[in-house]
């Protein structure tokens, strides 16, 4: 990082502490949408094996609870809530918690193994991207209820809105569905998608979000679990899984600039993960972690969900030490490191 880029962070995150001293947010709601990497729980209730409200997630969360992230403790979207001077996250739109007063500064929809093509949430029974489109209208009607039509427009044009998406339509549905991966190059497959991104994204423009902030994929060819099952010597990332994402990222930053020429008002911003999550798998002594290859649950080469339980043998002591917490996710250390990566995007949200 450049020395005035150094500064500019130091004056935003000045800026940020004393907007959260008056525990005043810099927006009024944070709205939710996605996949597992940004899902708090609403999985819990739902008849699917993509669950991970049990130990050991969760050990190193609030109270040590397990809340239905996958990680052992806060996922980059709950650190950025709070560098946006939130007290508390939003919650699982299907949870108990969002009711009344605790919708007014914004909620969640994102279920784990949902997605950008319409199949991938069919096989894992995950919440589709148009079902959380859904729940979003019912969200709005109840928000009206609460706070009154002229509140609650303001709330839902100045929320910020996180999108999370594509990770399980390649990983898994693409790369092990013979009906897709036979029928389409994974080129043809990111154009499919990227046409579903900008139909969810004129989609939530048309309900009334205009500070949209977007996710590329990660570097998908280095999670512990391709890695294990994918990779020929079962040590080095999956090229083509990196160049997939990378080549989808693309093409989601090219539509993406469109979508702003098109759509007027609207702000939607490209957050990367690939570039920094590759840099502590390709780095990880740089940022103090000791271990990029295993994930610190089970034996860290595959256990995820289900198999990431209490039961499972060799989950490490200290996360810190880990990039990932299981076969596909970033522990809590490393999405620290991310959302603090994604500030300087993200504050072009909000002026
Ligand atoms: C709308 O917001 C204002 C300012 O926060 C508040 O005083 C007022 O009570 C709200 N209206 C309703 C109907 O809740
Ligand atoms: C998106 O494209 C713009 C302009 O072409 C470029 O400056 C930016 O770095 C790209 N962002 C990502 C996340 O690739
Ligand atoms: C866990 O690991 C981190 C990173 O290496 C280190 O800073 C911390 O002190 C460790 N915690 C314990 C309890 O050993």
């Amino acid at each position: 990082m450049d020395f005035s880029a150094s500064i500019f962070l130091v004056i935003v995150s000045s800026m940020m502490l004393l907007y959260s001293a008056n525990s005043q947010p810099l927006v009024p709601a944070m709205i939710i949408f996605g996949d597992s990497v940004v899902d708090v729980g609403n999985n819990n209730n739902l008849y699917t094996i993509v669950k991970s409200n049990f130990p050991p997630y969760g050990r190193d969360f609030a109270n040590h609870k397990p809340t239905g992230r996958f990680c052992n403790g806060k996922l980059a979207s709950d650190f950025t809530a709070e560098n946006l001077g939130f007290t508390s996250y939003p919650p699982a739109y299907l949870s108990k918690k969002a009711n009344g007063k605790n919708l007014l500064t914004g909620v969640n929809f994102a279920s784990a193994s949902s997605g950008y093509y319409y199949t991938t949430p069919k096989l894992y029974h995950a919440i589709s991207l148009d079902q959380q489109l859904e729940y979003f209208k019912e969200y709005k009607n109840k928000l009206v209820g609460i706070a009154g039509t002229s509140n609650a427009s303001t709330i839902i044009s100045g929320a910020i809105y996180l999108v999370s998406g594509g990770s399980s339509d390649f990983i898994q549905n693409y790369y092990i569905n013979p009906l897709l991966y036979k029928a389409y190059t994974p080129d043809q497959f990111s154009d499919i998608l990227i046409q579903s991104f900008s139909k969810f994204i004129q989609n939530l423009y048309n309900l009334g979000a205009r500070r949209i902030g977007v996710t590329t994929l990660p570097p998908t060819g280095c999670v512990p679990a391709a890695i294990t099952i994918f990779s020929s010597n079962h040590n080095e990332c999956v090229d083509r899984f990196n160049n997939d994402a990378v080549s989808f990222n693309n093409k989601l930053n090219a539509t993406s600039q469109s979508l702003v020429k098109k759509l007027s008002g609207l702000n939607l911003v490209v957050l990367d993960i690939y570039q920094p999550l590759l840099d502590l798998i390709t780095h990880p002594e740089n940022n103090g972690f000791a271990e990029a290859r295993r994930a610190c649950c089970g034996t860290g080469l595959v256990e995820t969900a289900i198999l990431c339980n209490p039961k499972s043998v060799g989950t490490c002591s200290n996360a810190s030490e880990y990039v990932f917490w299981d076969g596909f996710h970033p522990t809590e250390a490393a999405n620290k490191i991310l959302a603090d990566d994604l500030l300087t995007a993200g504050i072009s949200l909000i002026s």
